[in-house]
């Protein structure tokens, strides 16, 4: 089956414009290097790593958000600077990057319009969306005056706008309460279960390992180890997730060739 997403050789030099800024020979900052990474159709796959790993270099790569210096991504088997793949990937991005000029119903009904929806069908797939993620309430109120839990629920909402088959979620749940986060996880899992597969970055291990069903482990930009909850356990020979990430992030050892 074709994956849903194909990484090959990917590196992400930061300027590496060769712009008037840079010093001669001053070299940019590698974020990413020789990343290979397969995300199989209707996975629901985790990246795990410290802040600074390259996570969101990684989804803004594949998301075309920035250029990558080297390497091979494709989207469902598109290369994924072509539109087409480009409608098939929904992101919620790390930053709550809403419009402050948009409300709610806008901010949904202008995204559809981006992703080439009639206005018409916009609107209807706007008003589910605030069905769902409990924003009707709120349809005419712009972003500014939204609690920061109902601008990370109108986040995922506008992610979800085109009905993307790969939906990237950079951080969907950080800094929102407890009861919060047990109702994004529900959203993701029920997007899930319908079908999407999910890539999602997280600094919360529990919430790895009670969504994904993979995990990839990121340091200083490469790929130290991917496999699930269990495998990353028994490869590491500990019993926590948590002695797992320590012993990874430490770099006792690269397991990232599966067992
Ligand atoms: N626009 C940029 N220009 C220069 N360097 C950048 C830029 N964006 C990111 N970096 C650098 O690339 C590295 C990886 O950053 P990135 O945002 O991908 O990390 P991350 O894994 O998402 O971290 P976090 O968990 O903190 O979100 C960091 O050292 C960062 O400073
Ligand atoms: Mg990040």
């Amino acid at each position: 089956m074709t994956p849903a997403l194909r990484i090959e050789g990917l590196s992400k030099t930061y300027d590496d414009t060769g712009g008037l800024l840079r010093r001669a020979g001053a070299g940019g900052f590698q974020a990413l290097s020789g990343f290979d990474l397969t995300v199989d159709a209707g996975a629901f796959f985790g990246l795990l790593g410290p802040n600074g790993a390259g996570k969101t270099t990684l989804i803004s790569a594949v998301c075309n958000l920035i250029r990558v210096t080297a390497g091979e991504i494709s989207v469902f088997g598109e290369a994924h600077d072509a539109m087409s793949a480009r409608r098939l990937v929904g992101l919620a991005e790390q930053d709550v990057n809403l419009d402050r000029f948009l409300d709610v119903e806008e901010t949904l009904v202008y995204h559809g319009g981006y992703y080439g929806m009639a206005r018409g069908q916009a609107r209807r797939r706007a008003r589910e969306m605030m069905d769902i993620f409990d924003l009707s309430g709120k349809a005419g109120v712009r972003a500014p005056k939204l609690s920061g839990g109902m601008r990370r629920r109108l986040l995922l909402a506008r992610a979800l706008m085109h009905e993307p088959r790969l939906v990237i979620l950079d951080e969907p749940t950080a800094s929102v309460d407890f009861e919060l986060r047990l109702e994004l996880w529900r959203y993701i899992r029920r997007l899930h279960d319908e079908g999407a597969t999910i890539l999602l970055t997280t600094h919360y291990l529990e919430e790895a390992e009670e969504l994904c069903d993979e995990i990839a482990l990121i340091r200083s930009g490469r790929l130290l180890a991917r496999n699930s909850a269990d495998g990353l356990r028994a490869a590491y020979g500990v019993r926590t997730l948590a002695d797992v990430y320590v012993r990874a992030m430490g770099g006792e050892r690269d397991v990232s060739q599966p067992a």
